[in-house]
């Protein structure tokens, strides 16, 4: 298959796990740079090549193909412990890491007392509906980052004075785990500070300044894929808060978190599965609480890559990706999964909310407004055939055809692919996609 792309950002349109990593990893092997710009551990990226399985929380999924370099800019909130484990995990599968992966030294670090405050937060039980983190300590770190004064960044690990920093954090962030924790954990400055200098040490050879490392390859000419992780419906300033994450997982947080400016970005893939998922809590108009949505749980594969936790499952939401792919600049949309719909009868896609008697064709910004939202469905057949072996568009069944038709109709987008199924084969070009941009 022959991808031409360069400058090209893959957005996840829903509410994360739509497979980009599938898609980064297949449209690496067209690019020298794959840069990952936001979240962090939270993330959880899968990709399959053969037999081989590779779960990737922090390093850029381009980092399967040889000839990539990986990098993560300094919007990306940096778990040493996690980040090391994985490139050691890595290599004992035998892959080269040299020269292939890099990490800006602007880049905020998880301390552990961000994962006791995740923890701590997410079990104060108030009146409001939990968040349902990742519990990974990504919230507090950005938190932390927004704040200040008590951040840590990659390049402080690896100079002088981290001691005195540490200190100072940790007197800080005990008083507030002793005021309003049940069983406060103690943090022991001294053993962090000497984790944090040896996990500095070990990672040292990978730090650098990736903003002129990036703009550099720019002014080469190099071609550049821009990793997105979660999805634009759990973007900090434009998702369902505050049932979000805590960075901007949209297309808009490109520029911001890599430190590549909007002139060298000349493409937008949206990825969207060909139905909805959510993990955590948060409004979810389509969300199946029937045997339709254990069943597609089940075929799906649908438990979370990070935490295992089973996602919440339902039909297709036009009106949500319709407003993320708008949102994000989308030039096309990868449709996701579409071999996890193949055993149903009918299919439904959401074209329209309906919100206190009045329908909409627009996602409302907030989120109990959201919640009130009935979901105007249109119902296709289903094509009941296995899809999962087939190459080429025209193989599809003609309802098959016709759900991707009708959601590319109902997004004003073309689909540039169908995935159907995980392994890098099992992807279809769809070249006779309705241009309707
Ligand atoms: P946090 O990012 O761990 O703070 O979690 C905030 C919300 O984002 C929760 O609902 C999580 O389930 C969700 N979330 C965070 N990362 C991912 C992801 O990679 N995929 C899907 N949902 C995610």
């Amino acid at each position: 298959m022959e991808f031409t792309l360069s400058g090209t950002c893959i957005i996840g349109l829903q509410w994360g796990d739509e497979a980009k990593g599938k898609m980064v990893d297949l449209l690496s092997q067209n690019h020298d740079l794959v840069v990952r710009y936001q979240g962090g551990a939270n993330a959880g990226h899968t990709v399959v090549v053969g037999d081989d399985v590779y779960k990737l929380h922090l390093i850029p999924s381009g980092i399967i193909h040889p000839t990539v370099l990986n990098v993560i800019a300094p919007g990306v909130v940096i778990n040493p412990a996690t980040i090391l484990a994985e490139i050691q995990s890595l290599i004992e599968r035998g892959m080269n890491l040299e020269g292939r992966l890099v990490m800006s030294q602007r880049a905020h670090v998880v301390c552990p007392w961000h994962v006791e405050e995740d923890k701590l937060d997410e079990s104060l039980q108030d009146d409001q509906e939990n968040i349902g983190t990742t519990l990974r300590g990504i919230g507090p770190c950005y938190r932390d980052k927004v704040g200040r004064k008590y951040a840590l960044r990659l390049i402080d690990l690896i100079q002088d004075g981290l001691a005195d920093k540490v200190e100072r954090i940790v007197a800080y962030k005990q008083k507030i785990l002793n005021a309003l924790s049940p069983s406060p954990p103690a943090l022991d400055s001294q053993a962090i500070t000497a984790e944090l200098v040896e996990q500095g040490q070990q990672l040292k050879p990978l730090i650098a300044d990736t903003n002129h490392l990036v703009l550099d390859a720019v002014a080469q000419g190099k071609s550049i894929l821009f990793e997105g992780a979660q999805g634009a419906l759990l973007d900090i300033d434009h998702g369902t808060f505050p049932y979000v994450t805590s960075s901007n997982s949209s297309g808009v947080g490109v520029c911001a978190g890599s430190g590549v400016p909007p002139r060298w970005i000349n493409k937008v893939i949206g990825i969207a599965k060909a139905y909805s998922t959510r993990v955590g809590g948060g409004p979810f108009p389509t969300e199946l609480h029937c045997e339709t949505g254990q069943v597609i749980r089940d075929i799906g594969k649908e438990y979370g890559t990070t935490t295992g936790r089973p996602r919440r499952c339902g039909w297709f939401d036009a009106v949500a990706v319709r407003y993320t792919s708008r949102l994000s600049g989308v030039n096309s949309v990868s449709l996701m999964m579409l071999d996890v719909l193949s055993e149903l009868d009918e299919i439904k896609i959401c074209t329209a909310y309906k919100i206190d008697g009045e329908i909409t064709e627009n996602m409302p910004a907030d989120t109990e407004t959201l919640r009130r939202a009935e979901p105007v469905y249109q119902t296709l057949p289903g094509w009941k055939v296995d899809v999962s072996q087939m190459e080429h568009f025209d193989e599809l069944p003609e309802n098959a055809v016709n759900y991707i038709n009708t959601i590319s109709e109902l997004l004003k987008t073309p689909i540039e692919f169908v995935s159907v199924g995980p392994d890098r084969q099992q992807t279809i070009k769809c070249k006779n996609a309705p241009v309707v941009a």
